[in-house]
């Protein structure tokens, strides 16, 4: 017997982007004074906005104060915060999600991970590939995803997304118990239509399926008819759990604030996903400091929603000006429409970690690998639209000279 988790040790190389950061300090040290411009991890570089730094302010003096200190956070979060999420997120669009159903969180990334405590070991788990790393690592660590065998778990179900399918999986061929979902997606920035996604959700009532939806990019969404939520899609409740998070909406990256909406509808084996829930975030998490809660909940002032339109539109306008760029030197790319990130597809030969490797050298700018989110990703590179205007159209213009 081993006394450690030895999934561990299946674990090929770095976190993702933990090895970018690594290769970008290496670069950093063997060539001081460059300058390199991020398109690589998806951080934004905005402020928090002026609402939203007013809420915290007015919360600190709160905290100076015996009369109205706080202690630990009510578990699942504030019910100031958790009932504009409801009204704002969910009822606005049509979608039943009370305030109780909401669990305010300090990532979507650590939910997206942790959500794994309340499932089987033996559960058959599906993901898109390419796929935002932290669905097969933490399912690895589980012991869920079996061995590496190259570019593949032998134990996952690989959703193949390709130009051929508009980055849109089809169903899976084989039974899932669990199946992640990200849209709009990280990497490929595609969008997801309310009858692709229905599909999803009948085929996981019909399979008695989880679907663990990963919205966190949802306030990049423009297109008409591309849902912001899976509880849009009638009976969703029943077979879905959705994350979200404030990080790339609002700028709380480094702040921290996000949450997950488990159903009370959901139940599998006569046992409720929400209690099961309740019951884990009550047992290993201590909730969200009340600073940042009120900073989150600033978001939805009237105030709040026009500084964070205004924001996602600068992040927005930047993806327009990568894109462009990109294709008037005849470099095929999608995505930035609804989302944050632009999906480039590199020229033929190229594999996505050489041009990494090639344009942090020679364009001094750090993309994403395609091939890091999985193996349907080489070929691929990611930008993300979370820079500075002018160095975003700098890198993008250095990146067409080199890949064209
Ligand atoms: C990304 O670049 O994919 C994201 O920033 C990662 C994350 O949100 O954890």
């Amino acid at each position: 017997m081993s006394v450690i988790n030895t999934n561990f040790a299946k674990l090929p190389g770095n976190y993702l982007f933990a090895e970018i950061a690594a290769r970008k300090a290496r670069y950093l040290a063997d060539n001081p004074g460059a300058r390199l411009i991020n398109m690589g991890i998806g951080d934004v570089t905005r402020p928090l906005s002026p609402a939203v730094i007013a809420a915290m302010h007015a919360a600190v003096d709160e905290m100076s104060k015996a009369e109205t200190f706080k202690g630990y956070s009510p578990d699942g979060g504030y019910p100031f915060l958790r009932e504009l999420i409801s009204e704002h997120d969910f009822k606005s669009r049509g979608a039943d999600i009370a305030p109780d159903e909401i669990f305010i969180s300090d990532g979507a990334k650590s939910d997206c991970a942790n959500i794994s405590d309340i499932f089987s070991p033996d559960c058959v788990v599906a993901v898109c590939d390419p796929v935002y790393p932290v669905y097969v690592d933490s399912n690895a660590m589980a012991g869920r995803a079996g061995s590496y065998t190259g570019d593949k778990w032998d134990k996952l179900v690989y959703l193949p997304c390709t130009s051929g399918n508009g980055f849109v999986p089809e169903l899976p061929s084989v039974k899932a118990d669990m199946i992640y979902l990200c849209y709009p997606n990280n990497p490929t920035g595609a969008a997801i239509t309310f009858g692709e996604l229905k599909k999803w959700v009948d085929y996981a009532r019909a399979n008695d399926s989880v679907i663990l939806y990963d919205a966190a990019y949802e306030a990049f969404i423009s297109t008409p008819g591309v849902p912001h939520s899976i509880f849009e899609i009638p009976g969703a409740e029943y077979c879905a759990i959705e994350f979200r998070s404030f990080s790339k909406t609002a700028g709380f990256t480094g702040t921290r604030c996000a949450y997950t909406v488990v159903p009370k509808k959901l139940e599998r084996d006569g046992m409720s996903l929400h209690a099961m829930w309740s019951r884990r975030q009550a047992t290993k998490f201590n909730g969200v400091p009340y600073v940042v809660q009120r900073g989150a909940a600033a978001v939805y002032s009237p105030q709040g929603r026009k500084e964070t339109e205004e924001t996602i539109a600068y992040y927005k306008n930047n993806a327009k000006n990568i894109r462009e760029i990109l294709q008037a030197s005849g470099i095929k790319c999608i995505g930035g429409t609804d989302s944050p990130y632009i999906w480039v597809t590199l020229p033929s030969g190229l594999d996505s970690w050489t041009a990494f490797d090639r344009i942090l050298a020679e364009a001094n700018v750090a993309t994403t690998p395609g091939a890091g989110f999985g193996s349907c990703g080489e070929g691929f590179l990611r930008l993300t639209a979370f820079g500075e205007p002018d160095d975003t159209i700098i890198a993008a213009e250095r990146i067409a000279r080199l890949l064209k």
